[in-house]
């Protein structure tokens, strides 16, 4: 993604962005490979077996699924700190090395994962391969080189925060990146005890995705919604301080729904069902602030129509952005939102916990909420480094969006259908037992969700291929305004 146009103040700091994006990216992709191999060893049980077992390679499509996040979420932060703060980012000399030190020890994590895969269930194992801590997997002395590289990432933070202009957007990612890096130590203790231990992974889980990282889209959007289609920053950040109460007056005890039936006591079924049946209401907020956000700015721009801004769609500097980020509010409120909801009650969850209905879940929330708006960021970062003025749609990029988020969605009614099987035969009909486990995945429902499940995700792959075209061609595309 090297370029010239990135001149002027902050232009370190998006040449770092950049780089996080490319990593991630390239990360992205490894994600959607091994999410591949596991779908067709449910398919195909023998295929790569032994070689590339089910576990290690589902271990790998969600440990990348992670981390490619968190590469572009540091990428994202780079990339508007300079446009909130008005100054380069401070320390960006130990931010850049940092970035080569968090790159090496996630290749090393992950050769490790491929070749070595398993050891003796010691300490050692635990050092050295992984931690076998569902999404956080990462060897403990990779835990320690990613706390030095966050605690670093914090550090330029606060320092650019305190030293530049102070808007509420980046006010509110100082204290949300602060809760974020320290929520990762939840997760670095091993404890011999399996209540115990899931009790803390949970606090990063759970606290991670339902309340920091909501948090930190909220600051996204505000932020992509200011630079794309120049929303007006006292309603965004209004809108931005009313979802972070939301959150986190929902979110943190709504961490009660995943203390169910992992040996907690027993309060927690009505503090979880209480709090978590809150989460969506902010997701809603959301999903309203970003429509009404472009509805306003829409209608300004019409009624300014004698300024030349007669076209509504005029306004929008950055298309495919955009349409990621309406994606975003929208694969929000319905991946954690509305799929989230199905099962949070206990009621509920006593039948669909650990069945295929929590992966339709995983899925849409983790892309809907998540995937959708980094590639926003993405696109942000491909305009800024190319000198672009107006960014418009392509062949691709359409072909992109449609094909992925399409896939996704088409993996997430496949595996709500599996899931519903599942229900069904093996809790209800058969009362949870183990034969009930194998019965509800050998009827013909079950299998021809896997089958579209796996279809899907090569029509997701698909949508990938051509995100990667586009990203890689804009620099050369000559639709483009600059
Ligand atoms: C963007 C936000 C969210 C993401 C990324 C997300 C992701 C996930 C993932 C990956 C799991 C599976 C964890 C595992 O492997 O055990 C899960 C479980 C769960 N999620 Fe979410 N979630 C989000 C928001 C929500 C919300 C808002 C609710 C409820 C309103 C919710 C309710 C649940 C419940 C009840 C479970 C447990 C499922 C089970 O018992 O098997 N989630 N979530
Ligand atoms: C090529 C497309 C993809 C395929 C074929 C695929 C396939 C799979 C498979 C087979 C599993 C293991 C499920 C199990 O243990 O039963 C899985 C888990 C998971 N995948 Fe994917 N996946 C794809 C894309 C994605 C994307 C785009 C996301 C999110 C952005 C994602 C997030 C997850 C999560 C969170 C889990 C863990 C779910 C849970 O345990 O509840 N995957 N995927
Ligand atoms: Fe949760």
């Amino acid at each position: 993604m090297a370029s010239n146009h990135l001149t002027g103040i902050g232009s370190e700091s998006k040449q770092l962005a950049t780089w996080y994006f490319t990593f991630a990216i390239i990360l992205f992709g490894a994600q959607l490979l091994f999410g591949l191999v596991a779908a067709i060893q449910y398919v195909m049980p023998g295929f790569l077996f032994e070689l590339l077992d089910f576990s290690v390679a589902r271990m790998i499509h969600i440990n990348a699924l992670v981390v490619w996040m968190v590469f572009a979420m540091f990428g994202s932060v780079y990339w508007l700190l300079p446009d909130e703060t008005g100054i380069e980012t401070v320390g960006i000399k130990i931010g850049k090395l940092l970035y080569w030190v968090f790159v090496a020890a996630i290749v090393v994590v992950v050769l490790v994962y491929l070749i070595v895969q398993v050891g003796p269930a010691d300490e050692m194992s635990i050092w050295f391969i992984h931690e076998g801590r569902e999404y956080i997997e990462a060897p403990r002395w990779a835990d320690w080189g990613i706390v030095v590289v966050a605690l670093g990432f914090v550090a330029n933070l606060f320092m650019t925060g305190i030293k530049g202009k102070q808007t509420g957007i980046v006010t509110v990612l100082m204290a949300d990146m602060l809760a974020f890096a320290g929520l990762y130590l939840a997760g670095m203790f091993f404890t011999d005890n399996i209540s115990v231990d899931q009790y803390w992974w949970w606090w990063v889980i759970h606290l991670w995705v339902e309340a920091t990282w909501e948090v930190f889209v909220g600051a996204l959007a505000a932020y992509a919604l200011i630079t794309i289609i120049g929303a007006k920053r006292q309603v965004v950040e209004m809108w931005l301080w009313i979802e972070v109460a939301m959150l986190f007056g929902s979110g943190i005890l709504g961490m009660g729904h995943h203390y169910f039936w992992i040996g907690t006591p027993e309060y927690w079924w009505e503090i979880g069902a209480l709090f978590s049946a809150l989460e969506p209401l902010p997701l809603v907020a959301m999903f309203i602030h970003v429509l009404y956000d472009w509805g306003k700015e829409t209608g300004l721009q019409m009624a300014e129509g004698a300024e030349g801004h007669a076209i509504a769609g005029h306004t929008i500097t950055n298309k495919p952005a955009f349409t990621w980020i309406v994606l975003n509010a929208f694969g929000n409120f319905l991946g954690a939102g509305i799929w989230g909801f199905f099962h949070t009650l206990p009621q509920v969850n006593l039948y669909t916990h650990g069945t295929q209905f929590t992966s339709a879940h995983g899925h849409l929330a983790f892309f809907g909420a998540y995937a959708t708006i980094l590639i926003g960021m993405m696109y942000l970062a491909i305009q800024g480094t190319n000198g672009i003025k107006v960014l418009k749609h392509t062949k691709s990029s359409i072909a992109g969006i449609w094909m992925i988020a399409g896939g996704v969605m088409g993996m997430g009614i496949a595996l709500t259908i599996a899931g519903y099987v599942q229900v069904l035969v093996s809790r209800a009909q058969m009362g949870a037992t183990w034969a009930g486990y194998f019965d509800g995945q050998s009827g013909m429902w079950f299998s021809q969700a896997m089958d579209w499940r796996l279809i899907m995700g090569v029509v997701t792959f698909l949508g990938f291929a051509f995100l990667i075209k586009d990203f890689l061609s804009t620099g050369k595309n000559p639709v483009h305004e600059r």
